[in-house]
């Protein structure tokens, strides 16, 4: 300690010297290099000088570089502060997988050593199907075709001038009554036909209902057109003003044309809602595109079967009891509960009905338009994820209802508002009617996303705003399946001393 503090002085003052003497020899070459330049006329005397300068004032520069390089700061912020412009956050993504991975890791541990393995693919069938030599399901499906026929033959005779225009909106608002109340009632009436086959035949009829409605639109426009140039259409109504280089090579249809069969059953089969005389079409199929498809639906079915019977099930009926008796710590904690495997079966079937079964039958069908969705994820208001995660149902909205109530007038509220009020009342045709019990929850749902909406984009702004869309999407389903559940139970299940026993030991096992 002692040595080192004797000598500390010392060596300061050595590199004092050194820095001092090389600041002088620098002074020093510059003058002699100078005096040197002056007399470089003098004699070869006067060139060894120079020569000599030069060196030492190469030797200088290197001891100078050395000591900048020394300096080892610089002005700069540190790399996780706003102003250092730092976005590199790769790593920290990692490692939310790897913590998202390891948490459902120990999730799924505690839930097979919990309940053991519930997955049963067999069940399945038995939420289709009651008995199985009775199909009610898959009979009104196949009934459906007579609404087809009826629009088909509608179609034909307007266009023969056979109907008059009132007449023909007259058998289509009867049509499309039907469309929507023949399924309901048999659904409603017929004991052998299951929620989740009933809400399969909705679903379809829905479809149907949209796509007719599509039909009927399109179908008058031509005509109205057709009246207006009092010739028949040279090019279809939807057909691009100057056609790509591979639709020009197809054979496009123009009014009355379309009305066959074959284009009608095309564009009953198509992923669209909107009606078009000529759909744009892809080459060729590709067949590896179809098979890597077909294996990812197959693959996500299983998955979502799976995940719906080994964790959602068990959620659920624990949660009856904390609901009845409105036990609201252990319901927030059911919520909670339910709300990541809920989330994660949504964005499971967002992939597998999206992507993989659109892209399946529109690559079978040589359907182009594979805009099924955008990038919903990314949304930072409300508005936007409703413009960007259904398409098709967006598309018919905004062509067949929306702009057509802001061309009559509406104000964009009120437009936006029909819009909204129409697709509640579907969401909750579809999930009442199977269930066989009205309770406006999806209902409500729907229609909140209205004030929803307001208040995301007046209060929070990009990465809040993106956090809030995310949140009503995690917590706000759960509520609404914890509602229709529960409500289901009381009506229909309490009184079933087998499933409320069920229903106890999972609750007590979860406590
Ligand atoms: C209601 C809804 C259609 C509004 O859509 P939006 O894109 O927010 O509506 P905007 O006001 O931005 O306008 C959309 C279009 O109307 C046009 N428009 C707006 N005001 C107009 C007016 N006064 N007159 C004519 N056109 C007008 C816009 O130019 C725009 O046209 P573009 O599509 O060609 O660009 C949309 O939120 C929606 O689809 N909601 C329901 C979704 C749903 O229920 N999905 C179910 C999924 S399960």
């Amino acid at each position: 300690m002692t040595d080192k503090d004797d000598f500390g002085p010392i060596t300061r003052n050595r590199r004092r010297a050194t820095i001092t003497s090389a600041k002088s020899e620098t002074v020093k070459l510059r003058n002699g290099a100078t005096a040197a330049a002056c007399d470089l006329r003098s004699g070869p005397k006067a060139r060894e000088s120079l020569s000599k300068n030069l060196q030492i004032n190469e030797d200088n520069k290197q001891k100078c570089d050395r000591y900048d390089k020394m300096s080892c700061h610089k002005l700069q912020e540190s790399m996780l502060s706003s102003a250092s412009s730092f976005k590199n956050y790769r790593g920290i993504l990692n490692w939310c997988v790897v913590m998202l991975v390891l948490s459902n890791a120990r999730l799924f541990l505690e839930n097979l050593l919990r309940y053991g393995i519930l997955v049963d693919p067999i069940q399945v069938v038995s939420l289709f199907l009651k008995d199985p030599y009775s199909w009610p399901a898959a009979c009104l499906v196949i009934v459906s075709n007579v609404f087809i026929l009826v629009a088909l033959y509608t179609e034909r005779k307007l266009a023969m001038g056979s109907f008059s225009e009132k007449v023909g909106l007259l058998i289509y608002i009867f049509n499309l009554t039907i469309i929507l109340c023949f399924p309901m009632v048999v659904v409603l009436k017929l004991p052998s036909i299951t929620p989740v086959g009933g809400a399969f035949s909705l679903g379809v009829y829905t479809i149907l209902f949209l796509k007719l409605y599509s039909y009927k639109d399109v179908n008058r426009w031509c005509r109205e057109r057709t009246r207006a140039k009092a010739r028949s259409l040279s090019r279809s109504l939807s057909c691009p003003s100057s056609p790509s280089a591979s639709s020009t090579m197809q054979s496009h249809v123009s009014y009355p044309g379309n009305l066959s069969l074959r284009d009608m059953y095309y564009f009953v089969c198509a992923p669209t809602l909107c009606y078009e005389l000529n759909f744009p079409r892809s080459e060729s199929i590709r067949m590896g595109f179809v098979f890597r498809r077909l294996f990812e639906m197959l693959l996500l079915t299983q998955l979502l079967v799976g995940l719906t019977q080994q964790w959602i099930v068990p959620v659920i009926r624990s949660s009856m009891k904390p609901l009845q008796e409105m036990d609201y710590s252990r319901m927030t904690e059911r919520l909670l509960r339910l709300a990541v495997p809920n989330h994660l079966i949504w964005l499971i079937f967002f992939y597998w009905f999206f992507h993989s079964s659109m892209n399946f039958v529109a690559e079978l069908l040589r359907f182009g338009d594979r805009e099924f969705y955008r990038d919903w994820w990314n949304s930072e208001t409300i508005t936007y994820f409703w413009q960007n995660w259904n398409i098709p149902v967006h598309k018919w909205c905004l062509r067949h209802f929306y702009k057509p109530l802001l061309r009559r007038g509406a104000g964009k509220l009120l437009s936006q508002s029909a819009v909204f009020f129409a697709s509640a009342f579907f969401h909750e045709y579809l999930v009442s009617v199977p269930l066989r019990m009205v309770r406006l929850w999806a209902f409500m749902g729907m229609m909140a996303q209205l004030p929803l909406a307001w208040f995301v984009a007046r209060f929070l702004r990009g990465n809040y705003g993106n956090a809030a869309v995310w949140l009503s999407l995690i917590i706000g389903q759960p509520i609404a399946v914890l509602m229709y559940v529960h409500d289901y139970y009381v009506t229909h299940c309490q009184d079933d001393p087998a499933i409320a026993e069920a229903n106890l030991t999972v609750d007590r096992g979860l406590d």
